[in-house]
């Protein structure tokens, strides 16, 4: 079967874009990276990217000024150019637009440092620490056009430890980040994913949202 055809959009160091990248060199596996793309020219994920022979392209916002509509206008170019059908969002930081996710429905993921519905928006292990949670995590969802919601595809949780700092818990974090997006993005590829509503169901029995710990 053709393997899906995936943009990455960032805005920073690509960590996230990197794990993505490298689960996608196995040829098995039902995604391909064909772009990623930047809204900001010196993103260090896009050399990054350049490096792995992947296709890169810069829409900076800031050429837009406050006119959402024209910049996603221009990005949406560049995925039909690309063949793009799946997109993921890894640290990108741009709020989209109703119109642009619309069209994206149910085919563009986002990575939040954060077991979702808890700590959406920034700063969040500062704040899961300041809270007292004893388990903090990764969620990647489905994209909707409320900031940090949207059906929940897979989450991963860690223990948050008592002499833990934000910088600790964040690497803690990552490590899973960089585990359950390529996860993800494989189940959405392969079809695996069904949005019911509010809900995201995986359709094979084995298949489970939190991983085995
Ligand atoms: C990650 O923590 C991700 O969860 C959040 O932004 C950060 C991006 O990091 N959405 P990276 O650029 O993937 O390293």
């Amino acid at each position: 079967m053709a393997r899906r055809r995936v943009a990455i959009l960032i805005s920073g160091r690509g960590s996230n874009m990197t794990a993505l990248i490298e689960a996608a060199r196995d040829p098995a596996y039902p995604a391909e990276i064909v772009l990623v793309a930047s809204n900001r020219a010196e993103a260090p994920g896009l050399d990054r990217a350049r490096s792995e022979g992947i296709a890169t392209a810069v829409v900076e916002h800031s050429a837009f000024g406050k006119d959402r509509a024209a910049f996603e206008n221009a990005l949406q170019s560049v995925l039909e150019t690309h063949r793009v059908e799946l997109i993921c969002l890894a640290g990108f930081m741009r709020l989209l637009t109703t119109g642009f996710v619309t069209r994206w429905q149910n085919r563009m993921l986002n990575i939040h440092p954060a077991l979702l519905p808890a700590f959406k928006g920034l700063h969040t292990h500062e704040r899961a620490l300041a809270e007292g949670v004893t388990e903090h995590g990764a969620t990647v969802h489905f994209v909707v056009p409320d900031m940090d919601a949207g059906p929940i595809v897979a989450q991963g949780a860690v223990p948050v430890m008592a002499n833990d700092t934000p910088e600790t818990l964040g690497a803690r974090v990552l490590a899973v980040e960089h585990r359950i997006y390529p996860q993800a993005l494989k189940l959405l590829a392969e079809g695996r994913l069904h949005v019911e509503g509010e809900i995201c169901r995986v359709d094979a029995p084995e298949a489970r949202k939190q991983e085995a710990r």
